[in-house]
Parts: C-alpha cells; structure tokens; sequence
C-alpha cells in the first residue's frame, strides 16, 4: 500500500534520513522502532507529507505522492495521529473525534463512523462530553487514535501511541492496535517500546541514525530484543 524508496530527508539543511526503504503492506502493521533522534517520526512526516523529502520517492496505492502537499494525503486515504496527540484541550472528546471526519471521503458517514469509533473505545464513549484536557493521558490518546479513524482512513500512521502512559494503558493501547489490523486497517507506528509493538506487529523495521538498520518479522527483531535485554539487562 505504501513504500518508500531510498528517501533522504533534512531540517534547514542537517541532514537526518539516508536512503530510507520501507514498505507498509495493505492489511499488515508495520513498526518502526529504534532509539529517540534515530529519525522515526521525519519518516512519518515524509509519509504524511508535512516534511519533503530531498531524494526518493513516496508511492502510495502504486502512485508517486512525493509532492502532494500534506492536506490533500487524508483525502486519499493517510490518517495520522501524532506524537502527543495535539487535541484541542477546550473541546469535548466528541468534538475532537469529529473534527476529523473533514474529509470528503467521511463527512457523510461520519456518524457511524462515529459509532464504530465508540465500539472500540467504549471508554470514550461515557467520557464525550468531557472537556479533552480533563482526560487522563490513555484516553487523550484513544481519542488522538479515534480523531485519525474518524477521517476513515485506509492507511493510519501512529507516532509513539504508548509514549508516557501507565503499563496497564499501554497494554490496553496496544490491544487496540491489535483489533484494528484483526478488522483488516492497514497500521503503519512508530514506537520506542519495541517489545510490545513488535508483538502485534507482522513485520518491523529498527532505524539507527537515520537508516535503517534491519528489517524482518518480528520474531526475528524481538531475538535482538531480547538479547540486547539480558546484554544489558534493562526492562
Ligand atoms: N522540526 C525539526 N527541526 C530540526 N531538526 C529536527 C526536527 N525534528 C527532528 N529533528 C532532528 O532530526 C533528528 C531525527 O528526529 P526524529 O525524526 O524526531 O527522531 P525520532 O522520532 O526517532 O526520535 C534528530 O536529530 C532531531 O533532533
Ligand atoms: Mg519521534
């Protein structure tokens, strides 16, 4: 559904991505993991277009999407939510979901889109009318998640969706995740807690310093994992 070929890409000039590949494929959750500054979300902005690459190319549904500029992605299809989730504190859960069904390709279901959104996250559902920034951190993310469903989106692109919650949230996140591709979503994440995202994931890529460093299934990334675990026996 998505692939990336050698993309090289910069901010003001330094340099951060170096020949990046990597495909998304369509009814698959790929991960992308590897330490803080490595370059995860620069390929996610080069894949929501909010970064242009400076060589390579972006195919999408097996068209060149390089230049096409970041607002008309969600209309084909891209959804992302972003680290941090970027809510808008003062309005309620249910607004934030239903700003993203701007698109063209939601705006007529987005009530039941809506529901479906509910279905997944029942949470939500009793917490509508609640203020987001009153939200705990689990659920500003299940809504950051429900917001990028909302736009009905064939590929959704997820930066660090456990990033500073609880164990239990996060587990409860992840989940989630898993449901998604069980309904067939094409999930393309980013995450720095590499166990659990290589564990609903069906294949994974470990980027270093701006390239990738290795990809494969996960069972074979989470034997590194693992070694690099009991090497340096941190959890
Ligand atoms: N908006 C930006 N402007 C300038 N440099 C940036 C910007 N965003 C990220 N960088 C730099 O690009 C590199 C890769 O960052 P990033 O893609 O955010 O890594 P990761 O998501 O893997 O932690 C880092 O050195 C970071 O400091
Ligand atoms: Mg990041």
């Amino acid at each position: 559904m998505l692939r990336l070929e050698a993309i090289d890409a910069a901010y003001d000039g330094t340099r951060v991505l170096w020949g990046v590949g990597l495909e998304a494929k369509a009814g698959a959750t790929t991960v992308i993991v590897g330490p803080n500054g490595a370059g995860k979300s620069t390929v996610l902005n080069v894949v929501t277009g909010l970064l242009r690459p400076s060589g390579g190319r972006v195919l999408f549904k097996d068209e060149d999407i390089t230049r096409l500029p970041a607002h008309a992605r969600p209309e084909r299809g891209i959804a992302a939510c972003p680290e941090g989730r970027r809510l808008f504190p003062q309005l309620t859960a249910e607004a934030n979901l239903r700003l993203g069904a701007y698109t063209r390709r939601a705006r007529k279901d987005a009530d039941a889109t809506l529901a479906r959104v509910y279905e997944l996250f029942p949470r939500i559902r009793q917490r509508a009318r609640v203020k987001a920034s009153r939200l705990s951190g689990g659920e500003q993310q299940m809504v950051g998640i429900g917001r990028a469903l909302m736009a009905r989106p064939d590929l959704l692109v997820l930066d660090e969706p456990s990033l500073g919650l609880a164990p239990k949230v996060v587990t409860e996140i992840f989940e989630t995740i898993r449901r998604l591709r069980e309904a067939g979503l094409t999930v393309l994440m980013v995450e720095q807690n590499a166990y659990q995202a290589l564990r609903v994931a069906d294949y994974g890529y470990v980027m270093q310093e701006g390239r990738v460093a290795k990809a494969g299934p996960p069972d074979e990334l989470l034997d590194l994992e693992e070694l690099r675990r009991s090497y340096f026996a941190i959890s």
